[in-house]
């Protein structure tokens, strides 16, 4: 029994007998001592929690009138849109909320990058964060079938298609992922499963192992300083101040700012320009007719472009993989013992920025049709470069930390802002 429930009575009281509800809440909320000096990028956390939960809400509510088959999924999105009460917002929240997952996703990784959140003893809150992510992308690119839109069968059909240029045994997967011979309602059926049971149940479960794993050995903070090193006679962390007011509040205004944004998106700009919501999904699909151009939603573009950037399937297949297997390595391929970007070698500085640079080019390539020109140069040259920075990053990031050609500045023993 903690010591919250000897002192409170009532109806708290007899729950902690039998429940460590104050025990947990105040391990994880009231006495979770954080840096004090969390910065802007330190809310994408918490907002990628909220997203989560909105994905969760607003996908019940549009599963209740959604018909998940070949001849009624169509139609039973544009009942929602028309027919349903408030079926639009509910719509438009799912789907614009689909895209601001990776936007807060993207940003909250990129911090990581930023103050090596990912270095010891963070290795494993960083590898959840990648099970998540990939988790995140099969949920998104499963969920994009259901509209059953032209670019949901034709996106779905180009990406399984890929996995039968793995050799040997690749046909028979892709038609066992399919299960038929084409994308189908067979197909359309075992996503809808996999999109609103097993994928979501993975998801919120990675999300508790993320957080148990980061409340385990602490926050990071952007100067990378281990607070838990200078602790008050009471053994509370110098640096570090309790995450419930303090952050509650914090993060709560950070939500109020970004659901300014997100309404703005949900209500005058849902399909954000043809990149949230794309033009031909707003056609029934239609196997016999293939849209002139096939790309998929935004946050998968990346990957795609560097999939383009080599001629032959199967490596393209290969470096796409790679791309994002690197990503989970990164805790090892790092060897440098400075964790912030502000303590880091100028050239750490330049590597990060162009890897950045990198994935933002091959997202905007990956949009574009192969043959387009730009300074007198086609997409699939373009992303050739840009996938070799990309790939460049990993390998000079492994050489200048592991061979010590990083010039490093010294790290304070306490927080600076
Ligand atoms: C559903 C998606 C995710 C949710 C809900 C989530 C949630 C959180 C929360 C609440 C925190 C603590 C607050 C903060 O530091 O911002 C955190 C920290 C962290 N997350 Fe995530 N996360 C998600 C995805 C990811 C991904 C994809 C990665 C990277 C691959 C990642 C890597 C990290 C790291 C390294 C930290 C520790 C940061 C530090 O202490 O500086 N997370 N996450």
């Amino acid at each position: 029994m903690s010591d919250t429930s000897k002192i409170q009575g009532g109806m708290l009281g007899w729950v902690d007998a039998r429940f460590p509800l104050s025990r947990m809440w105040n391990e994880h909320v009231g006495e979770y001592y954080a840096p004090k000096n969390f910065n802007i990028w330190y809310y994408f956390g918490a907002l990628a929690i909220f997203v989560l939960v909105n994905q969760l809400l607003t996908g019940i509510w549009l599963t209740m009138n959604y018909n998940p088959s070949a001849e009624g999924a169509f139609s039973s999105v544009e009942y929602i849109m028309r027919d349903v009460e408030w079926g639009w917002l509910i719509r438009y929240m799912h789907s614009t909320g689909a895209s601001a997952f990776f936007i807060v996703v993207y940003l909250h990784m990129f911090r990581a990058l930023l103050y090596g959140s990912y270095q010891k003893p963070r290795e494993l809150i960083w590898v959840f964060g990648m099970v998540i992510y990939v988790a995140l992308m099969a949920e998104a690119f499963m969920g994009y079938l259901l509209p059953w839109g032209q670019m949901s069968y034709w996106g779905a059909q180009v990406i399984i298609s890929l996995f039968g240029a793995i050799p040997g045994i690749g046909e028979q997967l892709a038609l066992w992922i399919r299960g038929d011979f084409n994308i189908s309602g067979v197909t359309l059926n075992r996503f809808f499963a996999l999109h609103v049971v097993a994928l979501p149940l993975a998801l919120v479960g990675l999300v508790v192992f993320h957080i148990l794993a980061l409340h385990e050995v602490g926050s990071n903070n952007p100067d990378g300083v281990d607070i838990k090193k200078n602790k008050d006679d009471s053994g509370k962390p110098k640096d570090g101040i309790p995450f419930h007011p303090y952050y509650t509040v914090k993060d709560t205004f950070g939500l109020g700012v970004f659901l300014i944004f997100f309404s703005a998106v949900v209500f005058f700009a849902p399909e954000m320009g043809g990149l949230f919501l794309e033009p031909p999904n707003f056609q029934p699909a239609d196997p016999m007719q293939t849209p002139a151009h096939i790309a998929p939603v935004w946050y998968f573009t990346a990957f795609y472009s560097i999939l383009r950037a080599i001629p032959d399937k199967l490596g393209g297949v290969v470096a796409m993989g790679s791309a994002i297997f690197l990503l989970f390595l990164l805790p090892w391929i790092d060897r440098g013992r400075v964790r912030s970007v502000r303590y880091r070698g100028l050239g750490h500085k330049v590597a990060l920025g162009l890897f950045a640079v990198a994935f933002l080019c091959l997202s905007y390539l990956g949009l574009q049709a192969p043959s387009d020109l730009y300074f007198g140069l086609n997409v699939t040259t373009w992303a050739q470069i840009w996938s070799a920075v990309y790939f460049g990053f990993f390998i000079f990031l492994f050489c200048y930390t592991a061979f010590g050609f990083e010039r490093t500045k010294p790290v304070p023993d306490r927080v600076t802002d």
